[in-house]
């Protein structure tokens, strides 16, 4: 025999299908997703948000029919972004009882109580000027809008939402909503906090689905600079400090390594949010038919979850969860 040089074989466990669900390091499950849906005023409105083809803004009356889809597919948690008819300075349709998130808790949690109501809380989507807190100066005051969105969560909890999750970005966003919640009877109820939220390019779309494109300059001042990671941990550091139950990273795929970071430095349960922008490029790609979507899509999936994340709110949920059940059959 010609003497082959010793080497590892690492083929040697890709040589079947069957060999490769074997040693599969890193799975995807249903149960891993976390559904984003947009809610407006009226009625009978089901309107696909043209830069995010099959996604809708849907109007209250809808919603159940649209629960019970998700209910059968097996997700089991959405995540609330109200669109309201009017906004103002302060936001108030954030904060109000009647408002459109907190409308779509109660109908969602008496219609299905099992399904997981998370409800965003920011006021983005509530104030005229588009900002996430209110305006001193041309800038957002952080200590004045703390106050607001403690109230926009207490009104959320008080709905029946099953987890509240801010993503306004201010300081101390987590300590007073956590202090909030406890005063108002709702020590139960877990924070999911966007701790690592990126001033990022990729929310093109998501602000035109909720209508919440800033009316003047950006989001610099608040959301994080895309160039750091040591200021990721910093914030992380706070939030946890703070009693965040959940931390969120967002964007998630160009932010693949800071998921990682997360997963290394903090135990609590880890979110990539797979946001609109990451959607919209896949979307675009596959009605050229330039990319295979559903391939790509599970692929895209699975790398935030081999990079640390426990859950992914997503856009393609529905779409994974019937892609999962095609493949188990
Ligand atoms: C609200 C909020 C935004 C997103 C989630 N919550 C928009 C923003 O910060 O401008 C973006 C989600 C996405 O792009 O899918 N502050």
């Amino acid at each position: 025999m010609t003497n082959i040089p010793t080497f590892d074989r690492h083929r040697r466990l890709r040589r079947t299908a069957g060999m490769r669900d074997l040693v599969r390091e890193t799975h995807l499950h249903k149960t891993d997703l976390v559904y984003p849906m947009f809610i407006v005023e009226g009625e009978k409105m089901r309107k696909e948000v043209p830069s995010m083809p099959g996604v809708y803004q849907l109007s209250l009356d809808l919603l159940t029919e649209e629960i019970d889809e998700l209910e059968e597919l097996g997700i089991q948690a959405v995540i609330l972004f109200g669109v309201p008819n009017e906004k103002d300075e302060q936001g108030t349709g954030a904060f109000i009882d009647e408002g459109i998130v907190q409308q779509a808790t109660r109908k969602i949690k008496t219609k299905v109580p099992s399904m997981l109501v998370i409800a965003d809380t920011c006021l983005c989507e509530y104030t005229s000027h588009g900002h996430c807190g209110v305006i001193h100066d041309h800038d957002v005051d952080n200590d004045a809008s703390l106050e607001l969105l403690a109230k926009t969560a207490v009104s959320q909890a008080k709905a029946g939402a099953d987890i509240i999750a801010p993503s306004n970005m201010m300081d101390g966003f987590v300590a007073v909503i956590r202090q909030a919640l406890d005063q108002a009877g709702f020590t139960q109820i877990p924070i999911m906090s966007y701790a690592v939220k990126y001033a990022s390019s990729f929310y093109g779309p998501f602000r035109d689905a909720a209508d919440s494109t800033p009316q003047f300059g950006d989001r610099k001042t608040y959301q994080m600079d895309p160039a750091n990671r040591l200021e990721a941990l910093r914030e992380a550091k706070s939030d946890v400090h703070e009693g965040a139950d959940f931390l969120i990273v967002k964007p998630a795929l160009s932010y693949l390594d800071i998921v990682r970071e997360m997963k290394n430095n903090f135990d609590l349960p880890i979110v990539a949010y797979n946001v609109s922008g990451e959607y919209a490029m896949v979307k675009a790609a596959a009605q050229n038919g330039w990319i295979d979507e559903q391939a790509l899509v599970m692929e895209k999936l699975l790398s935030m979850k081999r990079a640390g994340a426990d859950l992914i709110i997503t856009y393609f949920a529905k779409d994974v969860a019937k892609w999962l059940a095609e493949k188990n059959r």
